[in-house]
């Protein structure tokens, strides 16, 4: 074997290496954004590779550090969200908008405070379940009732969504670990 011959297998072994490297990385999110998105028809393809690969940890994560990745983009949200509900009704608002954020606030509340981490962590799965599944029910239940009152400005819209897209990402995976499990 001569020297030239070994430094250019090398390189090509290393740039599989690094080739190989990048595609696993990038195929846990694909591929599990693909099972959620084949089985949820509210689930966007897109939205959730992008909200899975914000963080960077998720390029070196398996399913299940995936699932706590999401679980966190997701409490974040929630809170977030909530918070924004606090500011928004402080302001002076029309009394129906208020009446209305008034009941979203109530409803983000009642579930908000809960860090759901430890018991991901300890696999209690179906806890994680019925607490993200709450959650989310009170996001939709936030959602539903301005588009049944109609005609006001709806500042929640997208962040509901965002909320509710992140809890299907979220259960979505739990059922494939427990699936498994
Ligand atoms: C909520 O999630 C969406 C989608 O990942 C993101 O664009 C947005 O910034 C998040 N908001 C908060 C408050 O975390
Ligand atoms: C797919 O959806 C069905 C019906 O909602 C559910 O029973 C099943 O557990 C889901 N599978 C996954 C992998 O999410």
């Amino acid at each position: 074997m001569n020297r030239a011959f070994s430094i250019s297998s090398l390189f090509l072994i290393l740039f599989l290496a690094i080739f190989h490297c990048v595609q696993s990385t990038n195929d846990i999110i694909g591929d599990t954004c693909q099972k959620l998105v084949a089985n949820n028809t509210e689930l966007n393809f897109d939205f959730c590779v992008k909200s899975l690969g914000s963080d960077s940890e998720s390029h070196k994560a398996n399913l299940e550090g995936l699932g706590l990745i999401g679980l966190k983009l997701f409490q974040a949200n929630f809170t977030g969200t909530a918070e924004y509900i606090k500011q928004l009704v402080k302001q002076k608002l029309e009394p129906r908008l208020l009446k209305a954020l008034s009941l979203c606030l109530d409803l983000y509340a009642s579930v908000e405070d809960k860090d759901l981490t430890p018991f991901y962590k300890a696999k209690r799965y179906a806890d994680v379940n019925t607490w993200v599944s709450a959650m989310k029910a009170n996001a939709d239940v936030c959602d539903k009732q301005y588009t049944r009152k109609g005609g006001m400005v709806p500042p929640l819209t997208k962040r509901n969504a965002d909320v509710e897209h992140l809890s299907a990402i979220v259960l979505g995976i739990l059922t494939i670990l427990t699936g498994r499990a």
